[in-house]
C-alpha cells in the first residue's frame, strides 16, 4: 500500500518535471525592442505576449536543438530615439543572437540601419509600411505590407457598401500613415473611386473637428484612415458627434483592442484587412488563441498572433542551424537559414517573399500571405463575407 503511493507520488514527479521544466543545455538570447509604454503600448505588449507565449511552447517541448530560447523584451515607447537606445543595448550590451521589433515602422526606419550595420536580424512583427525591408540583407518581417492587404479592403469595402467616393484622412509625419495613404490613393485612382477631400493631421493631435468639418461638407460615402488605432477611435468618436455616419476604411492600425476601448460601437462597419482574424478555425489559430488566454487572461489580437508565429518562424530557422557559440558566424548563420523557413500558424500558412531591391542594393524578406477582409461589429472585428 505504501509503496503503491510512493510510486504513484514518485511517477507525478517525474511527470511535473519532465514537461515544466527539461534540461535545456545553452540559452539562445533573443532581443525584442517594442513599445510597452506610450500611445503605441496596445500593440507593444500584445507583441511582447506573443513572443514570450511562443518561446515558453518551445522551451517547454526542449526548447531548440536542446537549447533555451531567452527574450530580453525592451521599452522603445514608440519612439525613434529609444529605439535607437534599445537596439544597441541588446546587440552590443545583451550580445543577442537577433532582435524582434521595433513597433512601428517610424521607429523601424530609425533602428533597423543599426541591427543591418551590425550584422544582427532584425525581424518586424508590425512594420507595415512600404520600403523597412529595402533597409538590407538583415531585415527581415511576418507582416504584410499595406501594399498586399489595402487594394483587397478597398475592394470588398467599395463592394460591400457600393461606395461611389470616399474621403480620407491621414497622419502625414508617421511613416506607416504616410506609407498607407500613398497605398490608399493609389488603389483608390486604379479602382476608379473618387476622393472628395484628403485631410491630414499630426501625431499627438486629439481634436480632428476641423479636418471633420471639411469632410463632411463634401458628403463621402465612407472615410479613408489610414492612422494609429488610438487617432482613429478618435476621429471615429468625433464624426459621429458631428452627426456623420459613414463607414471607415483603415489599414491594421486599425486593428487592435484599442479601437473599441475608445471608439466602441461607433466603431462599427469599420472595414480592415489583416491575415489573421479570431474566427478563423483552423487548430494552430484555436490552439493560440486558447493559451493565450490561459496565460494572459485576455483577448490576443492580430499583433500578438504574428508575434507567437514571427518566433516560431525563427525557431524553426533556429532548428536546422548548429550555433558555435561564435556570436558574429551564428549571427550570420541565423540571417541565411531564415528565408527558407515556412510555417502555417496562427496566421495560417506563411512564407519569405524577398524584398524588392533598387540599383541592385542588397535587401531583406518581407511576408507572403494572403489578406482576410474583416468589419467591425458590435465592438470587435468579424470576418466580411
Ligand atoms: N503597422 C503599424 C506600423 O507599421 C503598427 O507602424
Amino acid at each position: 500500500m505504501l509503496l503503491n503511493q510512493l510510486v504513484k507520488t514518485l511517477s507525478a514527479l517525474v511527470v511535473s518535471v519532465g514537461i515544466a521544466s527539461p534540461v535545456l543545455a545553452a540559452e539562445v538570447k533573443i532581443g525584442a525592442a517594442e513599445a510597452l509604454t506610450g500611445p503605441a503600448a496596445k500593440y507593444g505588449v500584445a507583441i511582447k505576449n506573443g513572443l514570450t507565449l511562443a518561446a515558453d511552447e518551445i522551451n517547454a517541448k526542449g526548447g531548440v536543438n536542446g537549447d533555451k530560447l531567452v527574450l530580453i523584451a525592451e521599452d522603445e515607447q514608440g519612439k525613434k530615439e529609444e529605439a535607437i537606445n534599445v537596439f544597441k543595448k541588446l546587440i552590443f550590451q545583451d550580445k543577442a543572437l537577433m532582435i524582434f521589433g521595433p513597433t512601428l515602422s517610424n521607429s523601424a526606419f530609425a533602428a533597423d540601419p543599426i541591427a543591418n550595420a551590425a550584422k544582427v536580424v532584425v525581424f518586424g512583427t508590425s512594420n507595415t509600411a512600404d520600403g523597412i525591408t529595402a533597409m538590407g540583407p538583415f531585415t527581415f518581417r511576418n507582416s504584410v505590407m499595406e501594399a498586399d492587404v489595402l487594394p483587397v479592403t478597398v475592394r470588398a469595402a467599395v463592394k460591400h457598401f457600393s461606395l461611389k467616393k470616399v474621403a480620407v484622412i491621414y497622419g502625414n509625419d508617421d511613416a506607416f500613415t504616410k506609407s498607407g495613404y500613398d497605398v490608399f490613393k493609389n488603389t483608390l485612382e486604379a479602382q476608379k473611386t473618387p476622393v472628395t477631400t484628403t485631410e491630414t493631421y499630426a501625431k499627438g493631435d486629439v481634436d480632428f473637428k476641423a479636418q471633420l468639418t471639411k469632410i463632411k461638407a463634401t458628403n463621402p460615402d465612407a472615410i479613408v484612415c489610414s492612422c494609429l488605432a488610438e487617432e482613429a477611435a478618435n476621429i471615429i468618436l468625433q464624426t459621429r458627434s458631428l452627426g456623420m455616419k459613414q463607414p471607415f476604411i483603415g489599414g491594421n492600425g486599425l486593428n487592435s483592442p484599442k479601437l473599441f476601448e475608445i471608439a466602441k460601437d461607433s466603431g462599427d462597419n469599420t472595414v480592415m484587412g489583416s491575415p489573421w482574424s479570431a474566427e478563423n478555425a483552423a487548430p494552430a489559430n484555436k490552439a493560440f488563441i486558447a493559451a493565450y488566454k490561459a496565460k494572459f487572461n485576455a483577448d490576443p489580437d492580430q499583433f500578438a498572433a504574428q508575434a507567437y508565429d514571427a518566433m516560431h518562424i525563427v525557431a524553426e530557422a533556429l532548428g536546422k542551424v548548429k550555433l558555435s557559440g561564435n556570436l558574429e558566424k551564428d549571427r550570420q548563420a541565423l540571417r541565411d537559414a531564415l528565408p527558407a523557413v515556412k510555417w502555417d500558424g496562427a496566421t495560417g500558412k506563411f512564407s519569405f517573399r524577398r524584398a524588392t531591391s533598387k540599383d541592385g542594393k542588397e535587401v531583406g524578406y518581407d511576408a507572403q500571405q494572403d489578406a482576410i477582409v474583416n468589419i467591425a461589429k458590435g465592438g470587435k472585428f468579424t470576418l466580411l463575407k
